[in-house]
């Protein structure tokens, strides 16, 4: 087998575990899904920003948006293809969307994303990315989200876990070590989660599928 062939059959592998599981529960964890290649350039990356590339985080829909560090401290930095990692990174992801709109009949129709840098005590008080949809909303809303790690030699002992919680946000489910590859996934507006302080610089990036909600007779504007 090529290296090209056992790359595309390690990636058919991680995208069925993906669609498998969010057939039957709302998250789904996958340890070292990220293929090698790619989790290597963007970790180079991420080693190669500076402060300055980040900006604080804020909370809320765009047009409330606000700064509040009482719920987030992380730094973010938009993926906008602007280079071969982040390149590589919005095709693997559009490979997924497509595989999971194939399987799960999603109609996931947009993908966004950005790198996430917590400092040491940064964190992201419990929250779900996304809420279930009113009748009279309008525009693209997130469905699907995705968490994707780049931190290699991580301990427990440097805190910085992605905690889910049960469908009413009352319990914790699972802990997720942010781990050099490990991809997460869940159904943004089902999935309460947050982000433990972290001990040390702690890297990732976060991605949203979006649903598209133009109607027939209009486009709706941009969120
Ligand atoms: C987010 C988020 C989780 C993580 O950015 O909305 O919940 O583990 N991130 O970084
Ligand atoms: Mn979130």
């Amino acid at each position: 087998m090529s290296l090209a062939e056992q790359s595309v059959g390690f990636e058919e592998f991680c995208f069925a575990r993906i669609t498998e599981t969010l057939s039957e529960q709302s998250w789904v964890v996958v340890p070292d899904a990220l293929p090698p290649a790619l989790a290597e350039a963007l970790f180079a990356q991420v080693r190669m920003m500076t402060p300055d590339d980040f900006a604080a985080a804020g909370v809320g829909r765009s047009h409330d948006h606000t700064l509040n560090s009482f719920v987030r401290r992380d730094q973010i930095c938009w993926i906008e293809g602007a280079n071969d990692a982040e390149k590589e990174w919005l095709a693997f992801c559009s490979r997924l969307q497509t595989y999971i709109n194939r399987r799960l009949f999603m109609g996931l129709f947009s993908f966004e994303s950005h790198f996430a840098h917590y400092a040491p005590g940064a964190f992201y008080k419990k929250h779900l990315d996304a809420f279930r949809p009113s009748p009279t909303e309008r525009g693209a809303r997130r469905v699907l989200s995705l968490v994707a790690y780049l931190n290699p030699g991580w301990q427990s002992a440097d805190g910085g876990e992605l905690v889910i919680y049960d469908e009413h946000g009352a319990e914790p489910v699972q802990r997720i070590q942010p781990l050099y590859g490990t991809l997460a996934i869940f159904l943004s507006d089902q999935v309460p989660h947050e982000v433990a302080a972290a001990n040390r610089d702690r890297y990732s990036i976060a991605g949203w599928f979006r649903v598209n909600g133009t109607k027939a007779d209009r486009v709706d504007p941009p969120l």
